[in-house]
């Protein structure tokens, strides 16, 4: 059995194989790059940036595809009907062939469309507030963009669930919808952990999943949870959604179960203006239950003093 609110310290084929088919809504992940080498004492700063993660597997390109492809197999089972995976890939950094790794993001992609029964519903990018590592490229642009690859299964393409919302009828009844561009603007991370140097931001899973999280009690599920980041953003939401993770770095799952605990006992209130200038209220305070608020009822424009009115207004 697999439960909400935790993380298992395994592999995630592992944690899939107990779960029941269907279970989760949606997969929000960044998953291993297969960039963790080794290097010589040399190359000392480049294998402090290379050496990404304190737990990884070093795969041949192939063997790397492969595996992604298995993986997404099992995610065909655990996905419920019209769930998307939100799958976060940076670019492939191992200079010594740079190129090359590129390319096995790219190829990896085009292999799991070709191989699963997932294809690319959307791509997001996410524009980050800077760039790592900057100027060190006499060719190569700032990098301070990522892809999100929106995935759904082929048949669910016209139906997965996003919170597009109707705003007018046609005379001929088409509907036309809100728009949300496929663009997000959020922080690099939450702060450094010496564990684990790729991680993202609690800011980017909130907003993807403000985007894709359609209803309460959804379940969130990051096969790939290094510090805890997911968890941490689903706990920021609204919407009571729950989550789950996997881990295979023992030192990470202590890290991230450390950091959920302190995250659900601080008992501050944090509010968020979203770049449509509408506040969000992301954060609550657990011994005071669930802060049944809609986004879309908060909705002010970019005050601070409004803001803390309205954050003490709403619990006090
Ligand atoms: C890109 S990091 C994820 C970082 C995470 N998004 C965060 O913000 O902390 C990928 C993580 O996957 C973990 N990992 C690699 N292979 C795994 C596997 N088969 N099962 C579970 N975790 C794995 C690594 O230990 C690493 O922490």
């Amino acid at each position: 059995m697999v439960e909400t609110g935790q993380i298992y310290c395994e592999d995630c084929m592992a944690t899939m194989e107990r779960m029941e088919p269907k279970s989760v809504d949606i997969v929000l992940t960044s998953p291993p790059y297969n960039t963790g080498k080794h290097y010589s004492s040399t190359e000392r700063s480049l294998s402090r940036y290379e050496t990404r993660y304190d737990v990884y597997e070093d795969r041949s390109a192939d063997e790397y595809i492969s595996w992604c492809i298995s993986l997404f197999n099992m995610f065909d089972k655990i996905l419920a009907k019209n769930g998307v995976i939100l799958w976060n890939v940076s670019y492939g950094t191992s200079r010594d062939a740079e190129a090359l790794q590129a390319d096995v993001m790219i190829n990896c992609v085009s292999d799991i469309i070709r191989n699963t029964p997932f294809s690319i519903g959307d791509k997001i990018i996410w524009k980050k507030s800077f760039a790592l590592p900057n100027n060190v490229s006499k060719n190569a642009l700032t990098r301070i963009c990522e892809d999100v690859f929106v995935f759904a299964r082929k048949g669910e393409m016209k139906t997965y669930h996003a919170n597009k919302r109707i705003v007018g009828r046609r005379a001929t009844g088409q509907l036309s919808f809100g728009n949300i561009y496929n663009f997000v603007q959020a922080k690099n991370s939450d702060g450094t952990c010496p564990l684990n140097k790729a991680t993202f931001s609690s800011d980017l899973v909130c907003k993807l999943l403000d985007i894709y999280a359609y209803a309460p009690n959804l379940v969130v599920y990051d096969p790939f949870m290094g510090t805890g980041t997911t968890a941490i953003g689903c706990e920021k939401m609204l919407k009571s959604l729950r989550w789950i993770g996997s881990e295979m770095s023992k030192a990470q799952c202590e890290w991230s179960r450390d950091r959920i605990s302190k995250f659900m006992n601080q008992g501050t209130l944090q509010l968020f203006a979203s770049d449509d200038r509408n506040a969000m209220l992301y954060d609550k305070k657990p011994e005071l239950g669930k802060v049944d608020v809609e986004p879309a009822m908060v909705n002010i424009t970019a005050d601070p003093v409004l803001y803390m009115t309205l954050d003490l207004g709403l619990i006090f």
